[in-house]
Order: C-alpha cells, then structure tokens, then sequence
C-alpha cells in the first residue's frame, strides 16, 4: 500500500480518489481539510492538526459484489475501534450501526469517530472504493451543534500524537483488509450488538418501535415491529438505539 501525507488538502476521500488512477491501493493522510465530508451532504468538523483525516483507497479489479462492498464499512469501524482499544485499556467504544464509532464518556456515549464509505462505479461495476475516517484526537471545542454529541480523545484524558494513531490505523486496516469479507461481516454484526434492541425509526411517517429481524447480506437491517410490518434500513441515522 502506498501512502501519502499531506499537510493540507479538501477532503482526503476526494484526493484519494485522484490517487487511484495511478495507483491500486493508497493510503492518504492530511493534518488539515478545508472541506472535510460527512455523510448525507454534511460537511465534517475538525481543526488543523488535531485529528485524524484519513481515507484508504482500494481499486477493484474483479466485480465485487454487493456483500463484498457492505464489508468496506465494516472494516473501516473495526480499525477505528481497535485502534482506539490498542491506545487505551480505558476506553469502552461502541459501534452503531453502520460505521460510527461512539466511546462512553460520563454516563453517556458520544460519537469520536465518523467514517464515509464511497463507491466509483462504471456503469453497474464498482472500480474502487474509499473508506475516510475521522477520528476527534486533541479537539478540545467544538462548535455548539456538535458540544452535547461529540468528544475527542483528549477530552478522554487520553494524549497520543497523531502521527503514531496513524501507523495504528494503518497497522489494523491491513490486518482487516487481508480477512475474508463474510468473515469482517460477522466481527462486525457482534460488534454492533444490535439484536434484542428496540430501536426507533425516525422518518416522516414513522417514528415507532422496531427490532432487528436480521442484518442482510449486503449491510442493510432488516427490522420488524409488533404489528409484523417490516422495514429495511440502510441509513443509520434514520435509527436511534441504545448502545449500552
Ligand atoms: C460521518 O458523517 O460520520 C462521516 C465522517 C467522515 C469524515 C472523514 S475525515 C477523512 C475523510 N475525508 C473526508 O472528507 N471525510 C472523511
């Protein structure tokens, strides 16, 4: 894997994406983005040189199927947790589903890490895909729509550099990425611990209580309610759930 760090760019996934045409599998860092990308159009919050921004860029090179590409999210949760439980004994982090990553603090959880998965397709074949992480290191502020939800490693009381978090991430990515897909499916459906939740759906004709009836082969959650009506999801923040 080829890796570059930069000290400035707009958004790893987008650099990364320009990187692949003349490579198959890259690693991009950066100390700062000026338009860091969250999901849903959202922009991504984070300072110059305080947290990790970091996309893995993979070329397809035979057709990958649907529960192949599910798996790419999957193992860009994993490497964030694992590497946030190599940093600390200390730290208890959840994922929810799909790729978040949320880490106790006081007697809640708060989200540390978000992770933005993209496909580039041509025509119904996918070429490659992007897995960006961001990860909250030495954040100490965040902006007011963030300050009851968010948190950071240093607000953990947990100091690392970032040049060191990400040798981390990169050793556990590739431990991950040599695994078998339905394997990193299975490490990830324990992970999430979602079965025998209720979980409540959010959208405009709905705001009722489900349980997980299965997670499909392709990533997508299938719940059920009391009234056996069915509902699948593929959008985790259409879904509020406990994570204890
Ligand atoms: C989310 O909305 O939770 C996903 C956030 C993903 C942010 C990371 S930071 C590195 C990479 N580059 C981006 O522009 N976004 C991802």
């Amino acid at each position: 894997m080829k890796i570059y760090n930069f000290r400035e760019v707009s958004s790893t996934n987008e650099y990364a994406k320009d990187l692949l045409e003349s490579n198959e599998l890259i690693c991009v860092t950066a100390l700062n983005q000026t338009n860091g990308k969250g999901r849903n159009q959202n922009n991504w919050f984070g300072s110059f040189g305080n947290n990790i921004y970091m996309s893995f860029g993979i070329t397809h090179k035979v057709e990958c199927s649907a529960e192949k590409l599910s798996s790419f999210q999957a193992v860009g949760a994993l490497t964030v947790k694992r590497t946030l439980e190599k940093l600390s004994s200390e730290i208890v982090c959840k994922l929810k589903y799909p790729n978040d990553v949320y880490v106790k603090f006081n007697d809640s959880f708060r989200k540390i890490s978000g992770i933005l998965v993209e496909h580039g397709f041509s025509g119904s074949n996918c070429i490659y895909t992007i897995i960006g992480i961001g990860i909250n290191v030495n954040e100490s502020k965040f902006p007011d729509s963030l300050s009851q939800t968010a948190i950071s490693l240093k607000m953990l009381g947990v100091n690392h550099k970032i040049e060191m978090i990400n040798d981390i991430i990169i050793e556990e990515f590739e431990k991950l990425f040599g695994i078998d897909y339905k394997e990193i499916t299975n490490l990830w459906s324990k992970e999430l611990n979602i079965f025998n939740k209720e979980i409540r759906v959010m959208n405009k004709s709905q705001n009722e209580l489900f349980n997980v009836k299965e997670i499909m082969n392709d990533g997508r959650l299938k719940l059920i309610n009391v009234k056996n009506e069915v509902v699948i999801i593929d959008n985790g923040d259409t879904i509020r759930y406990n994570l204890d």
